[in-house]
């Protein structure tokens, strides 16, 4: 009996249980969680401005921000401190193309770890015919891995830069009343970046988590196989090298192949996967 036939019921979704879905779910759940922080952030800083002629002066001018960080169409109005005039003041900067390519890349993850995970576990025997399922997600897998490592680099070092353009003591030296000896301008808060943070640590998280994925799909692809016929032994050094990884051990133990040919010289998945199904069609 072939077990991968019997899957779509009971059993189906212990595919989570093997590294390859774990991993895919996780992936989806920390997607969601670096474009939203990323995405739906605003933030406010305050800083005032005491003229020396106190009518004219505005202790609390509130200046909101948002993603895409476009601030150079951020605006707010200053007093001028002579009279009742006021100025309108642009903060610097645009850091729109890294904060949306950050964005971009983790809602294209988000989606296709989603659909990763719902071909395991509904199409598995589409995914291995031809062996082009697992080569696809191979290739697909090293590219967001990439991209993952390129846009949250991106992205942190437009963070870094948005915080310096935003801190409320750089925004007072945009303020021309601020440049006159005689007015005090202070700061009263500046934004909440707590959010901003989560959104890089979740990218570089998500890079780790591709990058790790990519053994366990390229298992799938069966070239390991290949690679140890011309050098026999190889794939058992790297299999070697890979059980020392942290993720390989613990609730990863099973050495992530659900090969149905076993062709790694492992017990296959399928047939534990193939044991509870047949142990829910018992029940
Ligand atoms: C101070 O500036 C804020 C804008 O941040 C404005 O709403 C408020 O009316 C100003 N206050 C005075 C006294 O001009």
């Amino acid at each position: 009996m072939d077990p991968a036939n019997q899957l779509p019921s009971g059993g189906t979704f212990q595919v989570l249980k093997l590294p390859l879905g774990f991993i895919r779910v996780l992936e989806w759940l920390f997607a969601i969680f670096a474009f939203a922080t990323c995405g739906g952030y605003s933030g406010q800083l305050r800083v005032s401005v005491d003229c020396m002629e106190k009518a004219s002066s505005n202790l609390s001018i509130g200046i909101a921000f948002a993603y895409p960080f476009r601030l150079q169409q951020v605006s707010f109005e200053a007093p001028v401190c002579e009279g009742m005039r006021r100025e309108r003041v642009f903060l610097i900067g645009d850091y729109s193309s890294s904060a949306e390519f950050f964005v971009t890349i983790a809602v294209f993850a988000f989606l296709y770890s989603l659909v990763a995970t719902i071909i395991y576990i509904f199409f598995q025997n589409k995914y291995r015919e031809n062996n082009r399922g697992p080569l696809i997600d191979f290739v697909v897998t090293v590219v967001f891995s990439f991209m993952w490592l390129v846009s949250s680099s991106a992205w942190a070092k437009a963070l870094s830069d948005v915080k310096m353009a935003t801190d409320p003591d750089e925004v007072q030296l945009l303020i021309s009343a601020c440049k006159v000896q005689t007015n005090k301008c202070g700061s009263v808060h500046g934004p909440r970046w707590s959010g901003l943070n989560t959104s890089v640590v979740f990218g570089f998280l998500n890079f780790v988590l591709w990058a790790g994925n990519i053994w366990f799909v390229f298992k799938e692809t069966g070239w390991h196989k290949g690679a140890s016929r011309f050098a026999s032994g190889s794939s058992e050094k790297q299999g070697g090298t890979f059980t020392q990884q942290p993720y390989s051990q613990g609730s990863f133990d099973q050495s992530g192949s659900y090969n149905t040919q076993g062709n790694f010289g492992q017990p296959s998945e399928y047939s534990q996967v193939g044991g509870a199904t047949s142990y829910s069609n018992q029940m």
